[in-house]
């Protein structure tokens, strides 16, 4: 870390160098309270540049520092004292200004920033608050509207927005450094503006704080740190600065330490982790400039819409002409939608769509850098769609397949030059969903694989290696958690208590509308194929369901019922019937909130801890992120394997040993009794 003062005439330009992204460590903390001494000493300095080497702005507080005991000088007292300096400082934004980055910005006179710089306060997004005074001054600088929203949100706004609420005062076009030297320059020749802190804010309209609240909880549900963060903008509206800024620190203090703060500070750095898997350093990925998609079903159409929206060309290929237009119609109805909900502007639309070409044409693709096949879920036609691409297209062109749960290796046999080819698990809807499942062969070379990680980077995917097992890692937790539903049904639970239950974990559905929503056809299928491999999966109520054509939603009914146009689900006297039919001669009990809870999720954590142990996955946290951007885990619980962990193995273990007892789970793991008895004898009793 190093901080350079650089004298430009009557300016000092104070360069902040942290790599990778300027965090504001303990020395780089001291290191700015040095330089507003030094420089306020210095009479020969009429103003102050503060700007960023490397490739961007601070981007916050050094997270990796929370979970430790803060050390001086503290954030809020570094704002202060560069608040509180004899000369003008002016923040020169490149990159992004974020959270305590931020907050040093607006402890400086004035901000500028170049145009694609952005500027925000995610601390919610960490499960804390800002805490370096970012609830109090923001309010005092721009509209409180504006405020609330950019805090409670988390989300980031562009320099242009940013001139428009005031939050910066002038946007930069060319070289940052110069711009801002001569910004500083002008505004050294007048009085220092009045300091941030000592202005008032703006009286706000009856019912304003009262209606921030309702739209904050709705769109927060079980998460704290949005409602804390909206508390803290409101008491610095309604009282003096000293006591507003002690208020914001003793609760960013407190969700500092919180457990959902933990959990989000986990999937922060998994997320980050992700991207680059230690086992490929220095492997260099091939060359993607061109993609083709092969099937524009579902899948296929989502497909060609991610990668069309990180701006390659693509090609679509379909069975005959008919089914090319059919498939050109589903990727158009994508953007026809983004367009109406005005995510997206007609122009761009229509730009994205004039880069897809259709055809039934292998031979479009004998130059193609990507082919990713998405056609129906058989072995038989997917071969028979490889030995096309084998023979079409270039020699080192990559090619994967989609599968959710044919075995790859037998998709990719008798390819020539298998090293190409790999499994890229999407998931539904493909241009909205994060999780990317890279599925190698033991054929696929080192540099195909980064290319599937370097595929999921460009376009916005969080990518997660997978070995080849019955579903992978996240549809193989999916099968252990539907049968896990059916045994609470068959011991006394209803589905709409499981579902209640799971949403008020934090899901956005239970098990059972997910199924009515997806459909229980599909699962179906994958039951009767397991079976013709010698295996029992285990969905009696499901199959009866089947029998009787109930397949959720698209049927009019599956585990409930739905009225025609209302997509409501009504608890269904055909399905009790049924559960019971099934249920007889078992024991029954009753089951509250937790321990269904528990009978769902401390199953899935046995399974996740099973993948671990056969290395379907190869890092605990990797399962949590497949959970999280696949199947909608709540975010703030860090996964289900973070959630065991905070939890304590030994309960856990203890948990599925009840269950087990009574017939209502498997028995847990070696993978999780072992480390659980060993925490367990470390542990002070
Ligand atoms: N603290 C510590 N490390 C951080 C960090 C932070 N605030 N932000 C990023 N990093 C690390 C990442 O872990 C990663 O490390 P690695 O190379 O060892 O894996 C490295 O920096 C690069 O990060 P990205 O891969 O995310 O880099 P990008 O260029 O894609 O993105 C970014 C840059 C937009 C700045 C992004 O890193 C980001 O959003 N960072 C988080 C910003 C944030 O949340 N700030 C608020 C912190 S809380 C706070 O400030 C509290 C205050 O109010 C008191
Ligand atoms: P779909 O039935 O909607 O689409 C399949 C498309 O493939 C059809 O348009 C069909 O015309 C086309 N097709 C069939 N044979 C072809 C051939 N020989 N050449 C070119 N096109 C051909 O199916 P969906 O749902 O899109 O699934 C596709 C694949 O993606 C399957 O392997 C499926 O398991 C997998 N998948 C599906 C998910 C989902 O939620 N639907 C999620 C993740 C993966």
């Amino acid at each position: 870390m190093t901080v350079t003062i650089i004298r430009e005439n009557a300016i000092a330009v104070v360069t902040v160098d942290n790599p990778p992204v300027n965090a504001l460590s303990q020395t780089l903390r001291q290191a700015l309270v040095d330089a507003v001494a030094e420089l306020d000493a210095d009479a020969a300095v009429r103003a102050v540049v503060l700007i960023c080497a490397g490739r961007t702005f601070i981007a916050g507080a050094d997270v990796s520092e929370f979970g430790k005991p803060p050390q001086p000088p503290h954030l809020p007292d570094v704002v202060a004292s560069i608040e509180s300096a004899k000369k003008p400082w002016v923040a020169a934004i490149h990159g992004s200004a974020l959270g305590g980055g931020l907050e040093v910005a607006l402890g400086c006179a004035y901000r500028v920033a170049v145009p694609s710089a952005s500027l925000g306060l995610p601390e919610v997004k960490l499960g804390i608050i800002p805490g370096a005074g970012g609830t109090v001054r923001l309010p005092r600088l721009i509209a409180p509207a504006a405020a609330v929203d950019l805090v409670t949100s988390g989300n980031p706004v562009g320099a242009k927005k940013a001139v428009a609420l005031g939050l910066i005062d002038a946007v930069i076009d060319g070289d940052l450094r110069s711009g801002a030297i001569a910004f500083a320059n002008d505004v050294a020749e007048k009085p220092l503006p009045q300091p941030i802190s000592r202005r008032a804010v703006p009286l706000v309209d009856a019912g304003f704080w009262e209606n921030a609240e309702k739209a904050v909880a709705a769109k927060a549900k079980r998460e704290a740190a949005p409602l804390k963060a909206l508390a803290s903008i409101r008491n610095a509206s309604e009282t003096n600065f000293a006591d507003a800024m002690a208020f914001e620190r003793e609760t960013f203090l407190e969700l500092r330490g919180s457990s959902q703060a933990a959990a989000l500070r986990h999937v922060f750095f998994a997320e980050r982790a992700a991207p680059r898997p230690p086992e490929l350093t220095g492997v260099a990925p091939r060359g993607i400039r061109s993609a083709a998609v092969i099937g524009g079903g579902t899948m296929g159409a989502g497909i060609a819409a991610a990668l069309r929206d990180a701006c390659l060309p693509v090609v679509l290929v379909e069975r005959d002409t008919a089914a090319v237009e059919r498939g050109l119609a589903n990727i158009h109805a994508i953007y026809e939608g983004s367009v109406k909900r005005g995510r997206m502007m007609q122009a761009v639309a229509d730009e994205r769509m004039a880069g897809v070409i259709g055809g039934d044409d292998y031979g479009l693709l004998a130059d193609t850098d990507l082919v990713i096949e998405a056609v129906f879920e058989d072995l038989s036609v997917k071969r028979a769609v490889f030995a096309k691409l084998s023979d079409i297209c270039r020699s080192d062109a990559v090619l994967a397949t989609n599968t959710s749960y044919l075995d790859p290796r037998l998709i990719g046999e008798g390819l020539a030059q298998p090293e190409r080819f790999l499994g890229l698990h999407f998931f539904s809807p493909a241009h909205v969903m994060k999780l990317l499942e890279i599925v190698p062969t033991e054929t696929t070379a080192p540099e195909v694989l980064a290319t599937g990680f370097a595929l999921a980077r460009l376009l916005g995917k969080v990518p997660v290696r997978a070995g080849i097992c019955d579903g992978f890692i996240g549809n193989r937790i999916v099968k252990v958690t539907r049968a896990q539903a059916e045994r609470l049904l068959l011991s006394g639970a209803t589905p709409s208590a499981v579902d209640a239950a799971m949403r008020a974990f934090g899901l956005p559905m239970g098990p059972f509308e997910a199924q009515d929503l997806g459909g229980l056809d599909i699962a179906a299928f994958q039951r009767k194929a397991a079976r013709t491999r010698g295996e029992t999966p285990f969905a009696p109520v499901a199959e009866r369901l089947c029998a009787i054509e109930r397949y959720g939603q698209k049927s009019g009914g599956g585990w409930y019922d739905y009225q025609s146009g209302d997509r409501t689900p009504k608890p269904s006297e055909t399905v009790v019937a049924i559960i019971a039919e099934v249920a007889a001669g078992r024991p029954q009990r009753a089951w509250d909130e937790m321990s269904i809870t528990d009978a769902i999720i401390l199953p899935m954590v046995n399974e996740a801890t099973r993948i671990l142990e056969e290395r379907v996955a190869l890092r605990s946290a990797d399962i949590d992120l497949v959970k999280i951007h696949g199947y909608g885990f709540p975010r703030w619980r860090g996964g289900p394997m973070h959630y065991a962990e905070a939890r304590g193995l030994a309960e856990v273990v203890a948990v599925l040993d009840r269950l087990a007892a009574e017939g209502l789970a498997e028995p847990p793991c070696e993978g999780l009794r072992r480390p659980a008895e060993r925490r367990h004898a470390i542990s002070p009793s």
